[in-house]
Order: structure tokens, then sequence, then C-alpha cells
């Protein structure tokens, strides 16, 4: 009899064995190792004919190897006559080039969804793509899950006096919006500026902000530039308090520095991508529940609409 099993890529290890545990399954014993010059190595164990696959891999740092894990482990399982292979992305890493945004550059959320599809997966879950449209750039289906799903019962509960949501950009707005909707709370907007990549500069700031309590919610947080210049503008011209909830927590370069040296009071993100070392100021947060009910659903027919019910 078919079953489905569940695979951890190295860079999600201890992400697939949270989801394993709450659908009460185990990880496929698949043996990952690298040849001599680095290249990588793959080795399921026993057979998988038939058997629907979900793999679970970020494409976080190191993002090119955990892509190349990524596409072996799904050549892998085809060659070995799986039945559906999905791939569980809880970070869909080269997403923020996803347009021409000036001549002569490349789009790489459409290259790595079309080296995705090519290596022969049948279907796609992840959460806060950079942007959703991305959706589109596969024709095989993308379930696209929300991080809103996780983080608007813990703002719940934290029962600010004054909360307002806040985008720290114009491009966060709809995403903002989601938020500000489910929670009741009133929206505004910081208008952000960059002009070389990794740096940001805060324009101005749109709505009623001065004794309030601000929630900036974003899908990455990578150097901390956007938030930590947010949440100086904020606080300077009046904001009571300012936390960050942000679904991805890539946090490269300078960002934990910046996070400590910063105004934000605190910064929520889930574990999509692992943290490399605890920080004061972090928050983190499972999106294990809401893959492992997605993967449930999925493997049983069942439509994951409810899911989004009071989003
Ligand atoms: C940009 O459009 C994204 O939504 C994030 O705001 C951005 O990637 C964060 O980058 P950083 O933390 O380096 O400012």
């Amino acid at each position: 009899m078919s079953e489905y099993k569940i695979v951890a890529g190295t860079a999600s290890s201890k992400f697939a064995h949270d989801v394993a545990i709450q659908l009460n399954s185990k990880i496929e014993d698949v043996q990952i190792s690298n040849f001599s010059d680095g290249e990588i190595d793959i080795n399921i164990v026993n057979s998988v004919r038939g058997d629907d696959i979900f793999i679970i891999q970020s494409t976080c740092r190191p993002t090119n190897d955990n892509l190349m894990e990524l596409l072996i482990l799904v050549d892998a399982f085809k060659r070995s006559s799986a039945g559906e292979i999905t791939v569980v992305l809880p970070y869909f890493g080269y997403a923020r080039q996803d347009r021409k945004a000036a001549p002569r550059v490349p789009i790489t959320a459409k290259l790595v969804a079309d080296m995705i599809e090519k290596a022969g997966v049948d279907r796609v879950v992840t959460i806060d793509l950079h942007a959703a449209q991305i959706q589109g750039f596969f024709s095989i289906p993308v379930d696209h899950l929300l991080g809103s799903m996780v983080f608007v019962d813990y703002i719940k509960k934290l029962s600010l006096k004054n909360p307002v949501i806040a985008s720290p950009d114009v491009g966060g707005v709809a995403r903002a919006r989601t938020y500000a909707k489910a929670l009741n709370y009133d929206l505004i907007i910081v208008d952000k500026k960059r002009d070389k990549k990794n740096q940001s500069e805060v324009m101005s700031i749109i709505g009623d902000f001065k004794k309030k309590d601000i929630i900036l919610v974003d899908d990455i947080v990578d150097t901390a530039g956007t938030l930590t210049n947010a949440a100086t503008a904020l606080k300077q011209d009046g904001a009571n308090t300012v936390m960050a909830c942000c679904t991805h927590g890539v946090l490269s370069g300078p960002a934990l520095q910046r996070l400590s040296d910063s105004s934000l009071d605190s910064l929520v993100i889930t574990d999509t991508i692992p943290l490399s070392k605890p920080h004061d100021k972090i928050v983190v947060l499972s999106a294990t529940d809401i893959i492992a009910q997605t993967i449930d659903k999925i493997y049983n027919k069942e439509s994951i609409n409810t899911m989004f019910d009071n989003l």
C-alpha cells in the first residue's frame, strides 16, 4: 500500500523532524553526504515506489548548496519511482529578484522555480513568498501559506494598548493590510527608498502613529536595515513602542548587531530559517504546525482553504 513519506533536507532538518512529530510520522531514511570534491551524494535507503514524498528544505544560506541538495533529492526520488513529489520550501530563496528592476539583470525567482519544476516536482508548498505572483512562475500547483497564520494569534495575546500595524515599505502594504484586517487594527505605511542593494532610507511615514504601539510586518528581515531604520524614524517622531513580525529571519551581515543597537523593542520571526544564535530581542515562533496541517490535507486530498479563515 502506498503511503506518504517526509524527507528532511539539511537546511530544514529540525523543522522537518518537528513536522513529522506533529503528523505522528517519522523522517524517511535518506543518506546525504559529499564526495571528496564537494559534490552531493544521496542514497534513499528503502524502497519508495509509488509513495507520496514531501521533501522539506528551505533554500536559505548556504543558498546554492541547499538548492542543489534539494534538486538532487528530487531527482533521486523521481528515479526511485516515487508517487507524487511535493517540495515544501518553508523559505524560498532568490525570491527578491522577481522582476527586471534594471536593465541587464536576471529574474532569479523564475530561474529557481524553473529548476525546481524541471527536476520533477509535482507540487510546491511555501510560506510568504516575497511577492504572491511568484506562484505563477511555476506551472504546477503552489500552496502558498501566510506568515500571518502564525503571527496573528501571538499579536492578539500581547493585548497592546494602542496597536497599529505598519508596512515597512510600499511593496508590503497588501501583506500588512491582511494583518490589519485580521486584527482589526489601523494601518500605517513607512515610505522606504533603496538606492543600493541592502541599504535603505526612510522618506516619510503615512498615517497616525504618535503614542501608538507599532507592529511592523514584513516577509524577510535580512540585514535588518529596513526594520531598524523604520523603528528609529517611528520612535523619533513619537511612537510609544515598536516591534516587528517577520516570517523569514535571514539575518545576514550586520543584522544582529543592528538589532542590538536599534530602538526596535523586539523582533518576532518563525523557524522557516534556523536561527544561528539566540538574541535577547528575538522571539521565534514555529511554522511547523501550518506545514503539518497542509501536508495532511494534501495527502488526504482535502481543501486547505479553512486555514485561511479569519485572515
Ligand atoms: C523588501 O522588499 C523585503 O520585503 C524586506 O523589507 C527586505 O528584504 C529586508 O531587507 P533588509 O533587512 O536587508 O533591509
